[in-house]
């Protein structure tokens, strides 16, 4: 007797028999003379039929009561059948029931996200989080894939700092004891791996990291999360236009292979959701994306509201940052495709970023998508000792513990370029998925600190 996990059954496609297969009840139905089993092992999001009749079974009168979610083994035969559903099912010899479950919250009827949110430890064995975490791991994947392919050292940066990489006053700050402290200087919890990334880059050229970040950020939108993860690469030698190739080129390899690898998933998605996410996203890796210079994008939202678009905030200006209302109009109004918006007022982005020729704007990218919004966030460095210090000045952000930071462009700091891809935002992109705690295993946000 061999046993076989769900996934192998459907890939190989083999009549076989006296197999072994172990996981938990998903429907449980009967005609009286034969029980109708379906069961999931968590390989595949697809279940197993398993019938049980009757004749074979000392323990056939029991079967029917074995409820959702409980564990059972199965020892029997696999038929192909005629169905198109269920083209595989399992003739149950044995049936040995392992554990009970009582009173699961969790039931086969169609449940609320909120209230499967609320139940995070959960809510992985619905079919839908299953094939939503699937997703996120082939995507995580396919992400070290393309790093991997391109060269790049993947890298770890600290996750305890004493800098404020964005200068956002957004860092959790960690506790430590006064009289006796582990730390010398303000321990927290960082809001990006850049800077130490770049110091990386120095040395290894092209780099990424791929890790948690931490944001103390009082946004109650359904796209912050106070624990998010990030990838951030960083090039040497790269500027801002190369970056934007790349960007768009990752953005698009990543997307066809998970696409590939997750067809089920995909399928059940678009039957769920009713959106065709795979037909959005085909047409999106061949469209080329737009390059849009920020102080364009206000021309463009000025004659919009001049025409008689009503946003929320009409107050449009040369150095506004924009808000999420004017991100979607250009991206699904008015180009309908993703938009690198580029070239943003030096005020309105963080230090680090290269000042342009013009004196009043910054080397900086964002990538914005129809649905989600911002995606990506990168830049050009500032190459140029005294100019970063000035911005510092500028912006009364204490020297002290960057000086090692700033140290790196007296020692051969020619150009480099980088960007920070979150990785929650990208899967709510290509799941179609519309709150960012559902694409998170054990979300954290303002206020919730369960599980
Ligand atoms: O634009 P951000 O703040 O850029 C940086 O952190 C740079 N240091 C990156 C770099 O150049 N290496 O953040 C990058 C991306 C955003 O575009 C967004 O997708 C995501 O991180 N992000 C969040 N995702 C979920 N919850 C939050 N609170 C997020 N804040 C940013
Ligand atoms: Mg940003």
């Amino acid at each position: 007797m061999k046993k076989i996990e769900i996934k192998t059954i459907f890939n190989e496609q083999k009549n076989r028999e006296n197999l072994c297969v172990e996981g938990w009840v998903k429907f449980n139905r009967d005609n009286g003379k034969i029980v109708f089993l379906e069961i999931n092992d968590g390989t595949t999001i697809n279940n197993l039929q398993i019938v049980c009749k009757q004749e074979n079974l000392a323990n056939f009168s029991q079967i029917k009561n074995y409820k959702f979610s409980s564990a059972i083994k199965i020892i029997g035969d696999l038929k192909s059948t005629n169905n198109q559903k269920t083209p595989w099912e399992m003739l149950a010899k044995e049936v040995i029931f392992l554990k009970q479950a009582n009173d699961f919250p969790v039931q086969n009827k169609e449940q609320s996200n909120e209230f499967l949110r609320d139940i995070a430890h959960l809510r992985i064995r619905t079919k839908y989080q299953q094939a939503i975490m699937k997703i996120r791991a082939e995507l995580a994947f396919a992400i070290h894939d393309f790093f991997h392919k391109k060269g790049f050292s993947y890298i770890s940066t600290p996750i305890l700092t004493n800098n404020d990489c964005e200068g956002a006053g957004e860092n959790f700050k960690i506790v430590d004891d006064k009289n006796n402290p582990f730390f010398p200087a303000n321990a927290s919890l960082t809001v990006s791996g850049q800077l130490n990334a770049e110091a990386m880059s120095m040395g290894l050229k092209k780099v990424y990291t791929f890790g948690p970040t931490f944001r103390a950020e009082r946004s109650h939108t359904n796209r912050h999360l106070a624990e998010f993860w990030m990838i951030e690469p960083e090039i040497a030698f790269c500027d801002l236009k190369e970056l934007m190739k790349i960007i768009e080129q990752m953005f698009k390899t990543i997307i066809k292979k998970t696409i590939n690898r997750c067809q089920d998933e995909f399928n059940y998605l678009t039957q769920k959701t009713q959106k065709n996410m795979v037909a959005i996203l085909q047409k999106l890796v061949t469209t080329k994306f737009v390059k849009l210079p920020y102080e364009k994008a206000i021309e463009i939202l000025k004659d919009a509201y001049a025409k008689g678009h009503k946003f929320l905030d009409n107050n449009i200006f040369f150095g506004k940052d924009l808000a999420a209302e004017h991100e979607k109009y250009l991206c699904e109004n008015y180009f309908n495709s993703p938009i690198f918006l580029y070239n943003f007022p030096s005020a309105i982005k963080a230090f680090y970023m290269k000042q342009n020729k013009d004196n009043k704007t910054v080397a900086a990218v964002d990538l914005l998508v129809p649905g989600v919004g911002e995606i990506v966030g990168g830049s050009q460095r500032e190459d140029d000792y005294e100019k970063i210090i000035e911005k510092c000045q500028q912006r009364k952000i204490s020297l002290e513990p960057l000086q090692w930071y700033l140290d790196l462009r007296k020692y051969g700091y020619y150009k480099s370029a980088g960007f920070g891809l979150g990785f929650e935002r990208i899967l709510m992109f290509i799941t179609g998925v519309d709150n960012i705690k559902d694409v998170i295993p054990f979300p954290r946000y303002e206020g919730y600190l369960k599980y």
